[in-house]
């Protein structure tokens, strides 16, 4: 088939690509654009890992066609930290060690910062229920959850400077899976 051009929002900053009328929008970000926060587990929507936000709603994208974000927002995992100031549910996750393997957690880190957008303070019964289509084999989700109630205590009782040096305190003792797996390096 022949490509398209898309126009869209890509972590803030317009972007003008080329993309077949059949390709998923997972498959333009990981594969075209090397974002490759944003994983493949299932690719048919029962995982969670190609987790982003299309106009700040978390969406599996594996089910969406690239030319459907057609000036949209699009916010991948690489949009929304960086080494300097990781995002408050990118700190969580490292400060409550909910990353094991990490392959799951770049999407649920975003499906995190969705449900937190729209509602900043979930129930434990609410995280559970908002990140139930995240799937994780590695930790049992305990900590993960606890990570979202984390950050979403932190945000709530924003402090930059405390923020601050927790973050540099974090990303001391990163692994370079673990910086990886939170978006802010592709290799
Ligand atoms: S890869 Fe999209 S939900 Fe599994
Ligand atoms: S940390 Fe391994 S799949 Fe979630």
């Amino acid at each position: 088939m022949k490509p398209v051009q898309i126009d869209f929002t890509l972590n803030g900053k317009p972007v003008k690509v080329l993309a077949r009328p059949n390709q998923t929008l997972l498959d333009l970000l990981h594969n075209d654009l090397r974002l490759t926060g944003t994983k493949k587990g299932c690719d048919r929507g029962d995982c969670g890992a190609c987790t982003v936000q299309i106009n700040g709603r978390a969406v599996n994208a594996c089910l969406v066609l690239a030319p459907q974000v057609a000036g949209q927002k699009v916010t991948t995992i690489e949009g929304i930290g960086s080494y300097e100031k990781l995002h408050p549910v990118q700190q969580a996750f490292m400060d409550l060690d909910a990353i094991q393997c990490g392959y799951c957690i770049p999407g649920m880190i975003m499906c995190a910062k969705a449900l937190l957008e729209e509602n900043p303070n979930p129930t434990t019964e609410e995280i559970r229920t908002y990140i139930s289509g995240n799937l994780c084999r590695c930790t049992g989700y305990l900590h993960q959850i606890e990570a979202v109630r984390q950050a979403a205590a932190r945000m709530k009782n924003s402090n930059p400077g405390s923020q601050d040096s927790c973050k540099s305190l974090a990303l001391i003792g990163s692994t370079a899976k673990e910086l990886y797996m939170l978006g802010l390096t592709s290799s």
